[in-house]
């Protein structure tokens, strides 16, 4: 098992009343799985990532990222957030390979692995370009080679093509579903766009709100690659029906 949540609860204060925001929640992402966590706006789906990014602690409840319990972030788990978090003053290059200076990377290991993963994000060109002169969609690749380039044993995101046009959405859905055959990562990612979880997921978890809590699991029995025409399906129909319905029960 790569990830496994247990009894996770977080609670918080709100005006000096203690909301219970996230309630027993247990889920786990085995090696070279894609999870994806679908939940409606404050169903605390970003409370439950950064807990487990290890940004933030639970009131109950244990984190373990294969085999060892969560206590503070760490390079075992790769983040990418909605929005780009690139450093502007930095270029492409100097971006994806931050976390690895901090790590301690000779700069000659650290040009060869930010090299590698900015072809895998096919963009190599791009090196030393600055991330305000990039797409939405490019910047993200760039957070992505980033969050890959300390080969974490999980890949979180939550949101990553929240603030994208539909457009670039959906070829970023295709370009992450490619990139997740073939580097083998592992992922994690929360959405609350139930067709992206459904084209994109293994397995699904349904966060209801008030508190968040598990409502649901669905395995999506579609095979590892998948194109757009699958979205058409009858198949998809229903498993985007299921969703929905879990989410508002
Ligand atoms: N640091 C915090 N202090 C108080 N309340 C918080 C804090 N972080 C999140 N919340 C509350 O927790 C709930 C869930 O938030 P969030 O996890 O951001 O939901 P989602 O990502 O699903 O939209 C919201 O009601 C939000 O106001
Ligand atoms: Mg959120």
């Amino acid at each position: 098992m790569n990830l496994e949540v247990s009894s996770l609860s977080k609670k918080f204060l709100k005006n000096g009343n203690p909301i219970v925001v996230l309630q027993d929640i247990n889920l786990f992402v085995e090696n070279r799985e894609f999870v994806c966590v679908v939940g409606a706006s404050g169903s605390g789906k970003s409370t439950l990532l950064r807990l487990i990014a290890g940004l933030d602690s639970p009131t109950s409840g244990a984190i373990v990222v294969d085999g060892h319990p969560v206590c503070g972030p760490g390079s075992d788990r790769g983040l990418v957030f909605q929005n780009y978090s690139l450093y502007p003053w930095m270029t492409v290059a100097e971006n994806v390979g931050f976390g690895l200076k901090l790590q301690g990377f000779t700069d000659a290991e650290r040009q060869q692995r930010v090299g590698y993963y900015l072809e895998v994000v096919g963009l190599a060109k791009f090196a030393s370009a600055f991330p305000k002169t990039l797409s939405g969609g490019m910047q993200q690749r760039v957070a992505i080679a980033r969050a890959l380039a300390s080969r974490p044993k999980i890949l979180l995101m939550d949101e990553p093509f929240g603030a994208l046009d539909l457009f670039t959405k959906e070829s970023m859905q295709e370009f992450l579903l490619q990139l997740w055959q073939q580097t083998g990562t592992t992922i994690l990612m929360i959405t609350h766009d139930i067709e992206e979880a459904v084209f994109l997921a293994q397995r699904i978890y349904i966060l209801s709100a008030n508190p968040g809590t598990i409502a649901g699991e669905i395995l999506i029995s579609f095979p590892e690659s998948r194109s757009f025409s699958l979205k058409k399906s009858r198949h998809f129909m229903k498993f985007k029906n299921q969703v929905s319905q879990l989410i508002r029960s």
